[in-house]
């Protein structure tokens, strides 16, 4: 295992309420202390609530987009200056959903990362190829293209981001990307990013897609993976639980 501390961070996606948040947060709180680093980013509108719940603790908590611009007319959109206004420590950025589902490009999630980390909040950028992609031998070169955009827009502050692998066939599917599977692309970013910042040992590269309490330890077990992005398993404290406790 590497010396770089473990981070596990649930992704909620678009699900709550506040009573089964406070019900998750509550559950997520009394399994303290974790000896990885531990972080939820949940919807916008539970950010208030859960910054409430969560300040006298070490966990974490973020959001799941952010703008690309610093404030105007940009109906629906959230500025990273009011994300860190709510104590975000992180945002993700590029989820498969939103490059799916909402055409963000390569240098629209690169933007994003700039305007997050601008304020102080730390960028989860995510890659991944589709399934098509993967069967066609193209992964190498899809998750190069999506981390490049990042590389080069944020230049000397590459090394404050983390980057999450997220094969989009592995996500919601209950069908994981095999331990030997992910640290191949985990190995092949770290050193792209090696070739892009001196610091890039240090960088955290998340592993996301079907992690469970079964099969997180394998994960965490090799070299290059230094935590998760949990969606599904996120919303069970005892699974999310045992999903930091396999990172410690
Ligand atoms: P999953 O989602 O754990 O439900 O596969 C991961 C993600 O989309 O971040």
């Amino acid at each position: 295992m590497s010396a770089r501390r473990k981070l596990v961070v649930g992704n909620w996606k678009m699900h709550g309420s506040h009573p089964a948040n406070a019900e998750l947060l509550s559950g997520i709180m009394a399994a303290r202390p974790f000896a990885a680093d531990v972080a939820v980013c949940v919807p916008f509108p539970y950010l208030p609530a859960t910054a409430l719940s969560l300040i006298d603790s070490d966990i974490r908590w973020g959001a799941q987009d952010c703008s690309a611009h610093k404030q105007g007319a940009y109906t629906g959109e959230v500025s990273s200056t009011m994300l860190a206004e709510l104590g975000c420590r992180f945002a993700i950025v590029g989820h498969s959903e939103r490059r799916a589902m909402h055409g963000e490009s390569d240098q629209l999630v690169a933007d994003k990362a700039l305007a997050a980390l601008g304020q102080g909040v730390t960028p989860i950028v995510c890659v991944g190829e589709t399934l098509a992609q993967r069967e066609a031998g193209e992964t190498a070169g899809v998750v190069k293209r999506q981390l490049s955009a990042v590389i080069h827009t944020l230049a000397h502050c590459v090394s404050e981001m983390v980057v999450a692998y997220e094969p989009v066939w592995a996500i919601g599917t209950g069908l994981s990307a095999t331990p030997e599977q992910a640290q191949e692309v985990h190995q092949l970013l770290r050193a792209q990013l090696q070739a892009a910042t001196p610091r890039a040992e240090q960088m955290k590269l998340l592993y996301g897609g079907s992690v469970k309490p079964d099969n997180a330890a394998a994960l965490f077990a090799k070299p290059d993976i230094d935590g998760a992005l949990v969606g599904g398993a996120a919303l069970k404290a005892v699974d999310f639980v045992a999903i930091c406790r396999a990172a410690g």
